[in-house]
């Protein structure tokens, strides 16, 4: 018999959309278990600054197609600190609250660790962050939307590069990681990608734009991750004009609008399954793990190996891109 009566729920770090569809997972599978929850608002914050708040099933009545995070979120400087989590400890303890389920990126659940060996706090990580970084899970909340959201801009910024003959370099969020840059590169057929998993040679690329424009292709697509080793996109593409300067650039920086929007059918069904086994995981017991997704199944991995190992970006598939948009 589980001794958890009163679970809280906090989102922290970059929203994702398909959070919220998390969020109502967790509250009705909870409540389906006779469980009480308490939404935390804006992250950590909200644990230290006491702003917990009840929520019932109606709360999370119309919210499966919300992008962005009903709970509101924030990357809390005083939570890494001992005294910034010794006061959230407290908060807790006094609500009475014996599980906590975060859903947020890797400085989440480096939070949610340090409660676990600081405090032995019951607590369950979900993976929301459109990178799609963290190891353990094959897919993060989030994710599947950004991506989508880049490929439909990046056809757009197709049909007047392609009007004007220019090369744009479009740069795409993944401060760390490639995800993002090479899913949305391959689906918006891209003439090449630019990871930080991987060396970038600026003489390769102008080679590639050369090939093409030899074949009479006079515009293309260059993706470029944020974090790649030879800067942004706008870094990228001075870089290029340098070598090769009879062609036309532009540069376009999606930023944000990566994170907004509804969120794709697969991110609302990844959402409310991660977010219903959040709940039972801790109801079987589990602490400390997180709750993720693999070959189709729910599957729990320890924080400490979601945070520190780190999931390989399948590079095999850079090579492919190149052949599939034949430059
Ligand atoms: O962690 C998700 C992410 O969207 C990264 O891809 C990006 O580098 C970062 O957040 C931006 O964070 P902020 O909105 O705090 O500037």
């Amino acid at each position: 018999m589980s001794e958890i009566k009163k679970i809280g729920v906090l989102t922290s770090g970059g929203d994702a959309p398909g959070m919220n569809a998390c969020i109502r997972g967790v509250v009705r599978t909870a409540l389906y278990h006779n469980l009480e929850v308490y939404g935390i608002k804006s992250g950590y914050n909200g644990l230290i600054q006491n702003d917990f708040v009840k929520l019932e099933s109606t709360d999370v009545h119309n919210i499966v197609q919300l992008g962005g995070t009903i709970l509101k979120t924030a990357r809390s400087k005083e939570f890494m600190t001992p005294e910034g989590r010794e006061k959230a400890y407290q908060n807790l303890r006094e609500q009475g609250i014996d599980g906590l389920i975060v859903i947020g990126g890797n400085g989440t659940f480096t939070g949610a660790s340090a409660m676990l060996r600081e405090f032995d706090l019951p607590v369950i990580g979900v993976p929301g962050t459109i990178d799609n970084d963290l190891f353990g899970t094959d897919m993060t909340i989030g994710f599947d939307t950004a991506v989508n959201t880049v490929v439909e801009a990046v056809d757009k910024i197709r049909d007047t590069a392609d009007s004007h003959n220019r090369i744009f370099f479009i740069e795409v969020m993944g401060r760390d990681a490639g995800f993002i840059a090479l899913r949305s590169g391959i689906a918006a057929g891209a003439t090449d990608i630019l990871v930080p998993e991987t060396v970038t040679y600026i003489d390769e690329l102008v080679e590639i734009l050369e090939k093409g424009f030899l074949k009479n292709r006079k515009s293309g697509i260059v993706i470029v991750a944020e974090g790649d080793d030879a800067g942004g996109a706008f870094d990228v593409a001075n870089k290029v004009k340098e070598k090769y300067n009879h062609i036309d650039t532009r540069v376009t920086v999606l930023g944000h609008i990566q994170r907004g929007g509804t969120p794709s059918s697969y991110d609302r069904i990844l959402g409310g399954s991660l977010g219903y086994g959040a709940v039972n995981a801790l109801l079987e017991g589990r602490k400390g793990e997180m709750v993720g997704v693999k070959n189709n199944n729910l599957n729990y991995t320890p924080l400490e190996k979601a945070i520190k190992h780190h999931k390989n970006i399948r590079t095999d598939l850079l090579k492919m891109a190149r052949i599939l948009s034949n430059y």
